[in-house]
């Protein structure tokens, strides 16, 4: 069994009966949702799940799980999702999908949230194996493009066949920027107070336990 399945299997830990959980976006979380289906299936479980992407929803109907609009949800017992990059001190970069304000929504507002993710996930310091990625206002992204090239250099992300700008679900533009080093907390900070900007990958202080597989062997990381 490959790690990314390993990991994904060991966060049923954290599941319990007549709960709402959330549902991450990736080849990680797809495991996730895999395997919780199974486990709802065997113990007959009382399990509402919520879906942080187009993605994430596919996968939670393919899997027969109770799915409810994000729309309707008040309260969040449980997040569980993958990561592009995660520190010693849980902070964390996602956004490889497109629904960044989806999925810091859900982490930030569950009661836990969770990353599971391998040892190739692991960084000394966020940016360093990806660009940050940042939602933005379709209709000002070149003046917000304007304010974020004082602090460092990128572009629009294009679509995946590569013949148009990337658009999240929730109808935005999404940047991938390098910035001049600079604290976390400083860049954070920087980005989201840029007028038009969404929502970025950069998920600081949020993460309550990571839960990372190498080689089979599993390390728990937790604030
Ligand atoms: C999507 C994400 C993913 O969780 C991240 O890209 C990890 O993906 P994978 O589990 O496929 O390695 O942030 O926006």
């Amino acid at each position: 069994m490959e790690d990314k399945e390993i990991i994904a299997i060991k966060a049923l830990d954290y599941v319990t009966d007549n709960s709402v959980i959330g549902l991450g976006t990736g080849s990680t979380a797809n495991f996730f949702i895999k395997h919780l289906a199974k486990k709802i299936k065997n113990e007959q479980l009382n399990i509402k799940v919520v879906a942080s992407s187009t993605v994430s929803e596919i996968e939670a109907i393919r899997n027969k799980l109770n799915l409810i609009g994000i729309d309707t949800l008040e309260t969040l017992d449980l997040y569980v999702d993958g990561a592009d990059e995660i520190t010693n001190n849980l902070n964390v970069l996602k956004g490889r999908g497109y629904d960044l304000v989806k999925e810091k929504m859900l982490a930030q507002s569950a009661d836990k949230f969770i990353i599971i993710a391998d040892q190739s996930k692991r960084v000394a310091g966020i940016g360093e194996n990806y660009p940050i990625p940042i939602e933005v206002l379709k209709s000002t992204w070149r003046l917000s493009k304007k304010i974020l090239d004082k602090y460092g250099k990128g572009s629009l992300r294009k679509n995946a066949a590569g013949d148009a700008y990337a658009i999240s679900s929730a109808g935005n533009y999404i940047f991938d920027y390098s910035f001049d080093a600079m604290p976390l907390r400083e860049l954070h900070e920087k980005i989201l107070t840029t007028p038009g900007v969404i929502e970025t990958g950069i998920f600081y202080e949020i993460t309550d336990c990571a839960l990372i597989v190498d080689n089979g062997q599993i390390e728990v990381l937790s604030k």
